[in-house]
């Protein structure tokens, strides 16, 4: 064969190839545009910031409803409210309602969490030969007097508004049903619609009883697992966790923290949307890092140490070691020192007398405050000197690594902090999840967070 037959056979298959990718994308851009995720979020928070990632990962198209506009749905969280939520998803709905192929997920975003794509999702809307399916819970809420009016069923029986899929006319027709006020509650609007059997059967309304796409946690939390897909079978980009629900041996794909369930949902989201596995670690940590590398000193951010001793500290000496060594450049520091005991008096003083050049600022106080006094007063003290960053540091906590202070600023975190433990102890600086009245309450993953295994 020559040489041009070569080229031109190569020209030929090149060109067929791009011929083959651009149908293939033309597909995928139709299916996707079939599904549109809606959501209504007055604020960017880190819930919605969790959300849209999560979203954007499995390729979704996503509608944000509402953005920068004044929240009039009432204390949602606490009381029922959320009416607002059903006039924006109204008006925008007033733009799709003739296209009768389009299936609209509407989500609330704060508190949600999406893992799984386009595909998973359609098949199993497709499955329940439904027009409009909602999410389900084990509460009857807001007006639990309900109860008695739902259709009896296996499964999660009451309807949550939080989540629901369906088709566009479908979605139109029951957000334009009746009129509804800003603070009125949107469950309710939702819920009387779907009591009403006449409208129910007309417009193919059901529940999704048993999680097979949506899972509401409230109440829930002991039903669910997350399961990582077997390390042999993966490699780094299709390592997967799945959030399992074992009472119905089902999969659900969105995920949402309703009720009391914010909390655990921070936790279960740690894994969810390709966040963490056994075999790679915490992807999501290695997102939106920032570098001090390349710096120039005076842009370094000005950081606040607060130091606290609030007794006599042993291997005080070496904690000083710690601080000034470390790796961080001490002009960009104020050294904010509180002591409760003059034990170190002396100490400190050297310390102050000997590196006062080198900080931006150190201040010294010795007082008979009260512990939340004196952390009171570091809290009010960073804005005040203008600080970037507060660093928190009591003396009874030794921190050997010097990159840690740099490590912690380039997770770009609004909060962040070291793991601290003691050696062969349960104890650590941080409580994975709480009681419903606040207090410690061991998290699922504790013990292996502190062991390491969970990083
Ligand atoms: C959501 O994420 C996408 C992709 O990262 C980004 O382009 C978009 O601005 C985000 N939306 C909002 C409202 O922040
Ligand atoms: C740092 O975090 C902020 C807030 O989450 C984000 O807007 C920004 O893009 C992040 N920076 C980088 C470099 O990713």
């Amino acid at each position: 064969m020559s040489w041009s037959t070569h080229v031109l056979l190569v020209t030929i298959f090149l060109s067929l190839l791009s011929l083959l990718t651009i149908n293939h994308s033309l597909v995928d851009a139709n299916q996707r545009d079939n599904l549109v995720v809606v959501t209504v979020a007055t604020q960017i928070t880190e819930g919605f910031l969790r959300f849209n990632r999560s979203v954007n990962l499995y390729g979704l198209k996503l509608e944000v409803l509402g953005l920068s506009q004044q929240w009039e749905g009432g204390d949602v969280a606490h009381r029922p409210g959320g009416g607002q939520k059903i006039l924006l998803l109204k008006k925008y709905m007033e733009s799709v309602k003739d296209q009768k192929d389009l299936i609209v997920l509407f989500t609330d975003s704060y508190d949600v969490v999406f893992n799984g794509g386009l595909k998973e999702i359609l098949n199993r809307f497709h499955s329940f030969e439904s027009k409009l399916v909602f999410s389900s819970e084990k509460f009857c809420w807001p007006d639990p007097s309900l109860e008695s009016e739902y259709p009896k069923s296996d499964g999660k029986r009451f309807l949550n508004s939080g989540a629901f899929i369906g088709y566009a006319p479908t979605v139109y027709s029951i957000v334009s049903h009746k009129n509804i006020e800003n603070d009125d509650d949107d469950q309710l609007y939702y819920t009387k619609i779907y009591l009403d059997s006449k409208l129910r059967e007309q417009h193919k309304i059901k529940l999704d009883l048993l999680s097979e796409l949506f899972q509401n946690l409230n109440g829930a939390l002991s039903d669910v697992e997350i399961r990582f897909s077997q390390a042999n079978e993966i490699d780094e980009t299709n390592a997967d966790a799945s959030l399992l629900n074992k009472l119905y041996q089902t999969n659900p794909i969105i995920v949402h923290g309703n009720g009391n369930s914010k909390i655990p949902l921070n936790s279960l989201g740690n894994y969810l949307a390709k966040s963490w596995h056994p075999a790679t670690g915490c992807l999501s940590c290695k997102e939106n890092r920032i570098s001090l590398d390349n710096l120039p000193v005076e842009k370094y951010p000005h950081v606040l140490i607060a130091v606290n001793i609030l007794k006599p500290t042993p291997f005080f000496d070496e904690w000083l070691q710690d601080l000034e060594s470390m790796d961080y450049p001490k002009e960009r520091i104020t050294l904010f020192i509180q002591t409760l005991t003059d034990y170190h008096s002396t100490q400190l003083e050297q310390f102050i007398d000997d590196f006062k050049g080198y900080y931006q600022a150190i201040r010294y106080k010795s007082t008979k405050d009260l512990e939340w006094q004196l952390r009171n007063r570091y809290l009010d003290e960073c804005p005040r000197i203008g600080c970037d960053y507060l660093f928190v540091w009591d003396t009874e906590g030794r921190l050997t690594n010097p990159k840690t202070l740099r490590a912690l600023i380039e997770d770009n975190k609004s909060v962040v902090a070291p793991l601290m433990f003691r050696n062969n102890e349960l104890w650590s600086n941080f409580w994975g999840a709480l009681t419903h009245d606040g207090f410690y309450s061991r998290a699922h993953d504790y013990v292996q967070i502190i062991k390491g295994e969970r990083r």
